[in-house]
């Protein structure tokens, strides 16, 4: 019978997710190969990374203009008043990301292989993905998260120590090579398997509370 059919294999592919995470960009949000206004290559990667001649003080292999704007970062509450970190501009991935969602850096902006402008500037609309320059309302990024911190803090987690649901430490999945927060601190770029880009699913806020011991 077809629909049996159909329905075994369509759970046989729900069973298989867990295998294409990191793969599924197609379709999303973050893929542009339908759109002649940001890219006409038909190119799922290129419009953010290119395999030679990108810019250099951009990684990985960035190819998208990257944003020159200056951002009011986060004010916070207790922090960073605590004095263990400081927020600087968004630097590493986090750059990145605002290079599109600072709404003003355009989406068909390039800065490696590809140059300047293609046609005309396509910024992101005046939705919630906008998040402006304005980052005081936003979660801080780009700021160590060390165990000095965490200490320092009382409710958060050691994250030399403390495991995430990714099988590694908070370090390990979660912060970047300079042991910054940053945006893919929580999200995964490239897969729109959890809700928004999620690293990690946030029912039950199971994102926050694997840093935040509330
Ligand atoms: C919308 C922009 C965007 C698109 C499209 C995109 N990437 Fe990325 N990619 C990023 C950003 C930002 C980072 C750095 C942050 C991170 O590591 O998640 C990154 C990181 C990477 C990395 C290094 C870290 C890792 O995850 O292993 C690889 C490899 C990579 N991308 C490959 C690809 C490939 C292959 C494609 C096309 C199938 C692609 N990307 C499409 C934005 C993008
Ligand atoms: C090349 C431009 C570009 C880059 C670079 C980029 N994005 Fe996006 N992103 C978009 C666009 C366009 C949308 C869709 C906006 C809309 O219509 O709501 C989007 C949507 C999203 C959404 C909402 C998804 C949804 O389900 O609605 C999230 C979350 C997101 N991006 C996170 C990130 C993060 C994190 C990074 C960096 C690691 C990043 N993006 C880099 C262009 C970009
Ligand atoms: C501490 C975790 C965390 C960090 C860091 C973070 N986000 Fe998010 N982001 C989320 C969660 C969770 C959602 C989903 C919110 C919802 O819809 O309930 C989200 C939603 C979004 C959306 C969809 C629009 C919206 O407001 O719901 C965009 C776009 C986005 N994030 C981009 C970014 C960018 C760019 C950065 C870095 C500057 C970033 N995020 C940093 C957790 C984070
Ligand atoms: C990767 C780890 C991580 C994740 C995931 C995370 N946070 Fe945070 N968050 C931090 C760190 C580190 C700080 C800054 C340290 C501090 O509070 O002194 C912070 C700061 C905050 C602050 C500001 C505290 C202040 O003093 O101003 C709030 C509120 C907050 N996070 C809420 C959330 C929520 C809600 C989520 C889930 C959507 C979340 N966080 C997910 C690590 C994380």
């Amino acid at each position: 019978m077809k629909l049996r059919k159909l329905v075994l294999i369509s759970s046989l592919l729900l069973g298989l997710t867990p295998l294409c995470l990191g793969q599924n960009i197609k379709g999303s949000p973050h893929d542009f190969t339908n759109t002649t206004t940001v890219n006409t290559s038909g190119e799922l990667c290129i419009v953010c990374h290119a395999p030679h001649g990108t810019d250099a003080t951009a990684v990985p292999l960035w190819n998208h203009g990257t944003t020159t704007q200056i951002f009011s970062t986060y004010i916070g509450y207790k922090f960073p008043q605590r004095g263990a970190s400081t927020i600087t501009q968004p630097d590493g991935a986090s750059k990145l990301c605002l290079s599109c969602h600072d709404g003003v850096t355009a989406k068909n902006q390039f800065g490696g292989r590809l140059q300047g402008t293609s046609g005309t500037q396509q910024l992101l609309g005046t939705h919630a993905s906008n998040l402006g320059i304005d980052l005081t309302n936003d979660h801080p990024v780009s700021f160590v998260y060390n165990t000095a911190l965490a200490q320092l803090d009382g409710a958060l987690k050691d994250p030399s120590t403390a495991t995430t649901s990714l099988g590694g430490t908070i370090a390990t999945d979660m912060l970047d090579i300079n042991g910054k927060v940053q945006c893919p601190s929580c999200h995964e770029v490239h897969d729109q398997t959890i809700y928004r880009f999620g690293k990690i699913s946030n029912a039950g806020s199971a994102l926050c509370l694997t840093c935040h011991n509330k």
